[in-house]
């Protein structure tokens, strides 16, 4: 089908951020939150973003006046079903709120609509047995933050169709980003590999090999990686990456438990900068220290 309409449910941190990749790329795009507040800070994000876009260079003036007239929110799950060509979903992490929207998709999406979920670990193909369509029902796995990250993780499960594989390709194409395909399974490719290099790194740590700094640094200019595995962790969060570690040992295998020593930091509350304090510490306005 050709896709005119793209529907985002949840305007957090990454439904913004694809409205916003799905506008600049042409589509009318269609925002939708449980929240008006949050829908009205991702529309002022959005503005923000392009604004910043064009200053900096990276966005015509023209295509910003352009995405802008092609946003508009809503606060009917069931409308944007009913307008959009493609449906994505963003709301939090948590099974029975994808299920539930899964089966709005289902029974209020134009028959041909594309319904794809940008979950970083569920089952997509749970989501897609909520529906009548599960040949329609994919992965879209987007990366934070949207407008500078390239990548979009295609998750293809047991019954997504062809079509809708070459659907997502041209989608995230006009979104301006490139497209993987990976079958769906534990981690898909990059949280996979990531959490991998992240516990060798704290059992280098933990084994005294190399001070958190040079670990850091070896992996940022010897393999080019923009940010060392600790660096990144306490961006991310020691807990999120913990409960990751601990889903991939328990669908994997043993090649991914858990380093006692993020264990052991989890436990003493140091979660990475959210806490002030995790494998570095933040709370002086200085350069963070071990
Ligand atoms: N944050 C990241 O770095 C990141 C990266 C890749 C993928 N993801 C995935 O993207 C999804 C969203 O994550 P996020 O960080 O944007 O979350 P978030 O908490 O920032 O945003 C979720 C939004 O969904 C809204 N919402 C909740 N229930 C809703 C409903 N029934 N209908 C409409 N809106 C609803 C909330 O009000 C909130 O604004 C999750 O599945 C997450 O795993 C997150």
């Amino acid at each position: 089908m050709d896709v005119k309409t793209v529907g985002v449910i949840g305007a957090g941190t990454m439904g913004r951020g694809i409205a916003y990749a799905a506008a600049l790329g042409g589509y009318r795009t269609i925002l939708e939150d449980v929240m008006p507040e949050t829908l009205a800070k991702g529309m002022a994000w959005i503005k923000q973003s392009l604004d910043e876009g064009v200053s900096r260079g990276k966005v015509e003036s023209s295509s910003r006046n352009t995405a802008l007239a092609l946003i508009e929110t809503s606060s009917s799950v069931e409308n944007v079903c009913r307008e959009a060509d493609f449906l994505i979903e963003a709301v939090p992490e948590e099974m029975e709120l994808k299920l539930e929207l899964f089966t709005l998709f289902d029974k209020f999406a134009k028959p041909e609509a594309v319904l794809a979920s940008n979950t970083s670990s569920l089952s997509v193909s749970e989501m897609a047995e909520m529906t009548y369509r599960p040949e329609l029902c994919v992965g879209m796995h987007f990366f934070n933050p949207v407008p500078k990250m390239r990548l979009i993780e295609v998750v293809r499960a047991p019954k997504t169709s062809d079509k809708t594989i070459a659907i997502c390709r041209e989608v995230g194409s006009r979104m301006g980003k490139e497209v993987v395909v990976v079958k769906e399974s534990p981690g898909f490719i990059t949280t996979r590999v990531n959490a991998l290099i992240g516990n060798e790194a704290f059992a280098m740590l933990e084994a005294g090999i190399a001070s958190a700094e040079d670990i850091d640094k070896a992996l940022k200019l010897g393999l080019n990686h923009p940010m060392g595995p600790f660096e990144l962790v306490d961006l991310v969060g020691l807990d999120v990456r913990l409960s990751i570690l601990e889903y991939l040992h328990s669908t994997l295998g043993e090649k991914y438990k858990p380093n006692p020593l993020i264990k052991k930091l989890v436990a003493e509350g140091r979660l990475g900068r959210k806490t002030g304090r995790g494998v570095y510490d933040y709370s002086s306005p200085s350069e963070p220290k071990k």
